[in-house]
Order: structure tokens, then sequence, then C-alpha cells
């Protein structure tokens, strides 16, 4: 199916979003392993991980899956909040292992699954349905991101919900960089069939934008 995403939109998401550590796409190696200490204790990614999972009104019966978890700080806020399954798809082997050791009790209880996956070629284990689906600081990575985020919207539940969320690290990023990616992650939301989209902020430096869409 084609989707009339302007290049250059696509493009603009991409330089806006991309995190200032060099390793952010997909980190690998020695140098990806600090890559996600850096991310897992970064205070402002802890902070918008906890914030956008607070947007999605966690229920207990709740399948959730994250595209792109790094290291997996999402993944413990969802099954902190009670989600009754979460499940997570990132690329790398380096965040799928230092993901896995972050929520090691709750994948030994059988609330957790996570999957080393890239977003373009999810594996059957994730064909959901799911109540919720979320990114963060991840759909800028992915190849074709409107046909990527059409895919998923296939594998919502009736009802269900998701946030895609962006705090721009580029250098120079400031509140109106921000409004900017919002704008654009609204865009290609619209382009994969979603409605119903709503754009909350979190005031970081800069700002975190989440748009939430059913
Ligand atoms: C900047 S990190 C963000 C990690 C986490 N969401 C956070 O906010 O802390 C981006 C993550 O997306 C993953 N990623 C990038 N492209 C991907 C793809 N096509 N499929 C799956 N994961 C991908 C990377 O491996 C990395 O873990």
């Amino acid at each position: 199916m084609e989707y009339a995403v302007p290049r250059a939109g696509i493009a603009a998401v991409r330089a806006l979003d991309r995190d200032v550590v060099g390793q952010a796409h997909h980190p690998r190696g020695a140098a990806g392993r600090v890559t996600a200490w850096e991310m897992a204790h970064r205070p402002s990614n802890r902070q918008r991980s906890r914030w956008v999972v607070s947007l999605l009104d966690v229920q207990p019966a709740d399948r959730i899956l994250e595209i792109g978890f790094g290291p997996g700080l999402a993944i413990a806020a969802l099954a902190r909040a009670g989600a009754g399954h979460v499940y997570g798809a990132d690329h790398s082997g380096v965040m799928v292992r230092a993901a896995a050791r972050r929520n090691a009790a709750a994948i030994r209880a059988g609330r957790v699954t996570l999957l080393r996956a890239s977003a373009d070629q999810l594996p059957p284990a994730l064909d959901g349905p799911f109540d919720a689906i979320l990114a963060i600081n991840a759909l800028a990575f992915w190849p074709e991101p409107a046909e990527r985020l059409a895919d998923l919207r296939r594998r919502l539940a009736p009802g269900g919900r998701v946030a895609v969320a962006s705090q721009p690290r580029c250098p120079g990023a400031t509140a109106d960089t921000s409004r900017a990616t919002g704008r654009q992650l609204g865009q290609l939301l619209t382009q994969a069939g979603f409605t119903q989209l709503s754009t909350s902020t979190l005031p970081l430096s800069p700002p975190v934008a989440c748009v939430l869409g059913g």
C-alpha cells in the first residue's frame, strides 16, 4: 500500500529526533553498552518514559507493545502500572539484554516478553491484538514510518490506542523544535489511519511531545 507522506516531512522528523548518543539508532558492542547505560540513567529519559506510560491509563487486563524499548525504562513503568502483559521489540541485542536485566523479575513472573526484532519485521508473537502500542524516541529510526504505524494500527484491539513520543535530541533543540516534531508525528499518524489525535507536552528541556491516537 502507498502512503503519500512527504519525504521532506520524514527527513525532518529524523533530523529533529536523532539522539545525541551516536549509537541511538542501533547500539552495538562496548559503545552500545555505554549508550544503554547513559539512556537508562539520563533523568529526562526516565521522566519521559514514566510520563508517556501515565498518559496510557494502563488497565490490569491490558496487553501492551513497545517498539524500540532501549534499556527498558517504559517497559518497567508499564509493568509497575499493573499492565496484564507487556511485550517489547528492539532490533539491538545490547538493548534487549539491558532491558531484560532491568525487567528480570517481571519476565520471570510471565508479565513481560522482550524480543529482538525490527519494527519492519515483527514476529508472529507480536501479531496482537494489543490494547496499547507505544514508541518513545524511536519512530525516527524506522524505515517508512507511516507504513510501520499503519501496520501497528492493524495490531490494535478495538478501542486500542497508540502513543508516539519524541524529545528532540538535535543540538540547539527548543520548544519550537518539539512543537514541530509533535505536528510531524501527528501527520504521520493521520497518514497511517489513526484518528482522535491529541498532543500532550512534558515541559523538559527541550519538551517532550507525545501524540495519542486510536
Ligand atoms: C533513542 S533509543 C530510545 C529508547 C527508549 N525508547 C527510551 O526512550 O529510552 C531508540 C531505540 O530504538 C531502537 N530501534 C531503532 N530502530 C529500530 C527498528 N527499526 N526496529 C526496532 N528497534 C529499533 C534502538 O535499538 C534503540 O534501542
